[in-house]
C-alpha cells in the first residue's frame, strides 16, 4: 500500500532533473553517502581526541588507546578483526560487540555517524 519510500526517491530524481537535466542520481547519492567531514566533526563531539592522537582533528592527541594515525592503511584493528569500512563501523559503533573486554567504551554514535567516522578514518593513509 504504501509508496512512500519510491514517491520519495522519484521526487528526488524529478527534482535533480530539474536542477541537472537528470544525468545525477548520482549526485543525490553523494549526498547520502559517508562523508569524511561530518565523520570529523562526530569525532569531535565524541571526544575520540581524548583517547587518541588523529591527524586532522585539533586536540586529538591522547594517547589512552592506539594513535590512529595511518589507520586507514592498517590490516588489522582492534587486535584482530580485518580492517574494512565496515569492520571500523562496527568497532566505531559498539566496540564490545567486538571484543567485550575492549578498554574502548561504546560512546553512543548512530550507524550513519559511525560510518562516517569510519570514512574518515580511512582517509588516513
Ligand atoms: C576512553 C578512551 C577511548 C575513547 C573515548 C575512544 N577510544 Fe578508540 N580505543 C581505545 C582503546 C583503549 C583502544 C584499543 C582497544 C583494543 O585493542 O582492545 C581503542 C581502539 C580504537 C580503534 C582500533 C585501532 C587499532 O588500530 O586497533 C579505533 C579505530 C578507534 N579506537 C576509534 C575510536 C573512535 C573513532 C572514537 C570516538 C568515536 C574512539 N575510538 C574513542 C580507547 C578509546
Amino acid at each position: 500500500m504504501c509508496m512512500c519510500p519510491h514517491k520519495f526517491k522519484l521526487a528526488l530524481c524529478l527534482a535533480a532533473g530539474l536542477i541537472s537535466g537528470c544525468k545525477q542520481s548520482t549526485s543525490v547519492a553523494a549526498q547520502t553517502a559517508d562523508s569524511p567531514s561530518r565523520g570529523r566533526a562526530a569525532i569531535r563531539t565524541y571526544g575520540c581526541g581524548k583517547c587518541h592522537t588523529i591527524p586532522g582533528i585539533r586536540g586529538a592527541n591522547g594517547v589512552v588507546g592506539p594513535p590512529l594515525q595511518s589507520v586507514g592503511r592498517r590490516t588489522y584493528i582492534g587486535g584482530n578483526f580485518p580492517n574494512n569500512p565496515e569492520m571500523l563501523t562496527r568497532w566505531i559503533m559498539a566496540p564490545q560487540k567486538l571484543k567485550p573486554k575492549t578498554a574502548m567504551p561504546t560512546l553512543g554514535l548512530s550507524e550513519s555517524e559511525s560510518r562516517d567516522v569510519a570514512a574518515y578514518l580511512e582517509t588516513l593513509k
